[in-house]
């Protein structure tokens, strides 16, 4: 907790370190009341600073320093200072050793962050800044150490010792303890640094590099969850191949390891040969992981692989610059699961969380840049600006450079700087080298927050036989950020004629006619494109793939958009052109509800979703997008003014309007794929998910109907399902049906079913904390009372509190303030527990601007009182002061 104003950390004031640790020897003596950490630091005087040698600031927390020693000489209590936050000596020669010994508590650690225990088991987490938890240290990510490590504990219940690296040691100790000391070769910063000690079994398997070096992979788990492994090595496997030929990067250590962790703040860690996951991150097999789970899991291990090369051979040099690791990997491994998976349904899932996620957090309160220029509390600035948004500006590099100069371009950064602590600024030179091009302008995405608009108008000139595009790119202000200044935008275009085909492109003044899909930069304010060879005036297909993070306007009539979803070459934007038409149609109803006037659907919805129901050509993965309205949350985003009643009411009346006209089709389509479900083994492989998606989103519709069959149906399918994707959403449409009996006996089976396995759990709360019926806020708080939910675990909070606050807009903004009472006690009570969950639960809070008066006077309200309620941690204190501000 606090004990001053927390202060503002620039980007501005960055400074190279006055010393550096060339060697970290760690020995660990863990117990069950406390550990004691002894570090010895080899260290010296930067040479790239100069003058007299100045006072050495050890970062450090919640530490009990025990000794502490310079060159051998124990210091006494006069020769060091020591404050909450550093222990600073005065060095007397440019090459010294430091020895510390502290003693800390790890037991009873519920903040997760530095070393804690996860049930019977030790482990770290040290990104961003935990460990200075650990021991007093240069905890700074431009500060890298070759490390050793020794650990010792109780050999019954920690038969299991890891850390970074080798082992290169181990032995029996009196007591019935035992030890053993790893050796990473491989300089890095502390927050790369893990341990692990605990009862843990493994899964083994190896991989050949393309140098034919044999790498051991080992994934260690609790014994009960040793049958939930396999998904997770083969997704390693897959990666490290990908990597190779992706990227040409071979893996560099003789071991791979992960391990998974209950109690866990965020997915996974890419500690140096030693990643810790989220169980929820490694564990899947089809009994109880859905389609999704597997899919996550896949990228989730995808992307801390990749780690080892963008964010560990080649670190950040500070925290400002997390997006170079975070949205470079980011884009990696979103490569990757399109490779794997289906290409445009990744894309689409990309686009759609990323238009709902950030772009409201572009809009809040917290709004930032990719690289942000200031913060109170770097765990903040885990967001999806720097993730996603980072990543779709790493997207817009290779789209302007193309695949083979974005190769070019990686290979000249992993080589210039391996080894090395840089800036995202080293980043974008090497594309540029390896490129000869200049992305001066283009670095606006990483200074300038807010997401840009695209509005295009268009204009046709027979006579000329020319067709004008007009682009008018501007930026609302943000938080600290009032003018800002246009920005490079890639837009992938093409042009269609009449009966749908694709024009080839010619510009005014170009020679000749080039391909019928090409990307143009918009650079300026306001620009123009002139096409020319054109006998009547085409229809546009704009920023194919999604080529740039902005909100696009273009005058569609919903005729124009019926035609796109059927003839335009680019998947992406035929899906794009189905959400256009929806949205258009749903403010529609938004509007007749506000009014008070009968609901009336445009059954022009009906007949383009019936024409994709019924091209039995169309792969079912798209078609289950196709079929997937707009969510709640994107219509809040794109709103003025949100009203969350008449959002819910008039999505809820399309699909139920839908559900019915589409009744027969819809009914066929889910008899024949659960037919397949029933007579085909389970696979995690991308035509099942594409089947499973298409019965299970047919299923959702119809059961609006209500009809016995249905119902039928739907129990057949909870209780005989071979796997969780089908069961669950079964369990889900029955949780949202009217129908009670059915839906508590349904729950109660589960329940009993899977009370033994957590994960399988936290999809059961959430599920109920995310249901929309009258009095879920009740559920929710009697299910807290449940033997299975504690606050301690992030996962519990995240799947009933997390889901109850984030995907039930109806609940969680009821008029009555109820839902954001609520909130605010559990971030309370959550802030001296675990600031970073607090915080991140708090985004729906932040969100007050989107809302009507009323809403807006309970929600601030909310704020303020949280604001008042004592000691806040920089997390929350950070968050909760912004928003008011
Ligand atoms: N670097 C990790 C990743 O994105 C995530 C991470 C950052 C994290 N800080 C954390 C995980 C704190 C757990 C706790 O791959
Ligand atoms: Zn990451």
């Amino acid at each position: 907790m606090r004990t001053e104003q927390p202060k503002m950390i620039y980007l501005k004031d960055y400074q190279v370190p006055d010393y550096l640790i060339d060697e970290t020897h760690l020995t660990f003596e863990l117990f069950e009341d406390h550990s004691l950490v002894h570090a010895q630091l080899v260290m010296r005087r930067n040479p790239l600073c100069s003058g007299a040698l100045p006072v050495l600031q050890l970062d450090g927390q919640q530490l009990e320093l025990l000794s502490v020693a310079l060159d051998g000489q124990t210091l006494g209590e006069g020769d060091y200072q020591l404050s909450d936050s550093h222990l600073s000596l005065q060095p007397t020669a440019s090459s010294f050793v430091i020895d510390t010994s502290v003693r800390i508590h790890p037991e009873s650690n519920t903040a997760l962050e530095g070393l804690y225990k996860s049930g019977s088991m030790f482990c770290t987490q040290c990104e961003a800044e935990g460990f200075r938890k650990i021991t007093y240290y240069l905890d700074r990510p431009d500060v890298m150490s070759r490390f050793t490590t020794t650990l010792s504990a109780e050999q019954h219940r920690y038969p299991v010792l890891l850390s970074n690296g080798n082992p290169i040691a181990s032995g029996p100790e009196d007591g019935g303890r035992h030890w053993a000391t790893w050796e990473d070769p491989f300089m890095k910063p502390a927050y790369l640094f893990a341990l692990v000690a605990g009862d843990l079994w493994c899964v083994e398997d190896s991989f050949t590099t393309v140098s034919q070096r044999e790498v051991a992979l080992r994934i260690y788990v609790e014994p009960e969850n040793i049958d939930k492994c396999q998904h997770a090595m083969d997704s390693l496997k897959k990666s490290m191949k990908w990597d190779e030929e992706a990227y040409g990067r071979e893996y560099d250590l003789d071991i791979f390891m992960i391990v998974a962790v209950n109690d866990f703040n965020m997915g996974a860690m890419e500690n140096k040969g030693l990643n810790i996951f989220n169980s929820s991150a490694v564990l899947a097999k089809a009994e109880t992981a859905t389609d999704a789970a597997h899919q996550r899991v896949e990228a989730i291990v995808a992307h801390e692989y990749f780690h080892n090369w963008s964010g560990n051979r080649v670190t950040c040099r500070d925290w400002f610059q997390l997006s170079l690791k975070e949205g470079f990997t980011v884009f990696r491994d979103s490569q990757f699961s399109a490779d794997m998976n289906s290409a445009t349904v990744k894309r689409i899932e990309d686009v759609a969380y990323l238009r709902t996620h950030q772009f409201a957090e572009d809009a809040g309160p917290m709004a930032h840049s990719v690289r942000p220029e200031g913060f109170i509390e770097i765990s903040n600035f885990y967001t999806l600006t720097v993730y996603e948004k980072g990543a779709e500006v790493v997207r817009m590099i290779q789209t302007l450079v193309g695949a083979e100069g974005f190769r070019k371009g990686s290979d000249l950064y992993f080589e210039r700087h391996d080894g090395q602590a840089v800036t995202v600024d080293d980043f974008v030179k090497a594309m540029e080298d390896a490129n000869g091009v200049e992305l001066s302008q283009f670095k606006r995405w990483y200074s300038q927050a807010g997401t840009p608009r695209l509005a295009v108008s268009e204009a046709y000139d027979a006579a000329t036989r020319s067709y004008r595009l007009t682009f008018r790119q501007s930026c609302p202000a943000t938080p600290g950020q009032s003018e800002k200044l246009p920005f490079v935008i890639p837009v992938e275009l093409g042009l269609l004629d009449a009966e749908g085909r694709a024009l080839a492109l010619r510009l005014e003044g170009e020679a000749q006619a080039g391909a019928t899909t090409r990307v143009f930069s918009i650079t300026e304010a306001e620009q123009t494109l002139t096409f020319v060879d054109l006998d009547a005036q085409p229809l546009p297909s704009l920023l194919r793939g999604f080529s740039a993070p902005v909100k696009l306007s273009f005058p569609y009539s919903r005729d124009q958009l019926m035609f796109l979803m059927q003839h335009d070459s680019d998947g992406f934007n035929r899906w794009e052109a189905g959400q256009q038409l929806a949205v258009q149609v749903l403010q529609e109803l938004i509007g007749q509800h506000q009014r008070g006037e009968a609901l009336v659907l445009d059954t022009r919805l009906v007949s383009a979703l019936r024409t994709v129901l019924e091209n039995p050509a169309l792969d079912p993965a798209m078609v289950a997008e196709m079929l997937s309205l707009p969510g709640e949350g994107y219509l809040t985003e794109i709103s003025e003014v949100a009203d969350v009643d008449a959002i819910h009411a008039a999505r809820e009346f399309a699909r139920q309007q839908l559900g019915e006209a589409l009744h027969d089709l819809l009914w066929q389509r889910y008899q024949a794929n659960r037919e397949q479900s029933r007579s085909t083994a389970y696979m995690a492989e991308a035509t099942h998910f594409a089947r499973r998606s298409l019965q299970n989103i047919a299923l959702s519709y119809l059961m609006l109907s209500g009809k016995p069959d249905v119902l039928a149906a739907c129990l057949e399918q909870f209780e005989h399902a071979d796997n969780m994707t089908e069961r669950m959403t079964a369990l889900a449409v029955l949780v949202n049906s009217p129908f009670a009996v059915e839906k508590a006996a349904a729950l109660a089976s589960f329940a009993e079913h899977f009370k033994d396995n957590p994960l399988v759990m936290d999809q059961w709360f959430s599920v109920q904390g995310a249901s929309a019926s009258h009095g879920t806020l009740a559920t929710v708080h009697a299910l807290m009372e449940h033997p299975a939910f504690t606050l301690k675990n992030p996962n519990k909070v995240r799947a009933l509190i997390g889901a109850f606050a984030g995907q039930n807009p109806l609940n969680f903004h009821r008029i009555d303030g109820s839902g954001y009472r609520f909130l605010a006690d559990q971030v309370i009570i959550l802030n001296a527990l675990n600031p970073q969950i607090a915080s991140r639960l708090l985004g729906s809070l932040t969100r007050w601007g989107k809302y009507d008066s009323t809403r807006q006077a309970l929600m601030t309200a909310e704020l303020e009182r949280i604001l008042a309620s004592g000691e806040l941690s920089s997390d929350v204190y950070e968050v909760v002061s912004k928003s008011l501000a």
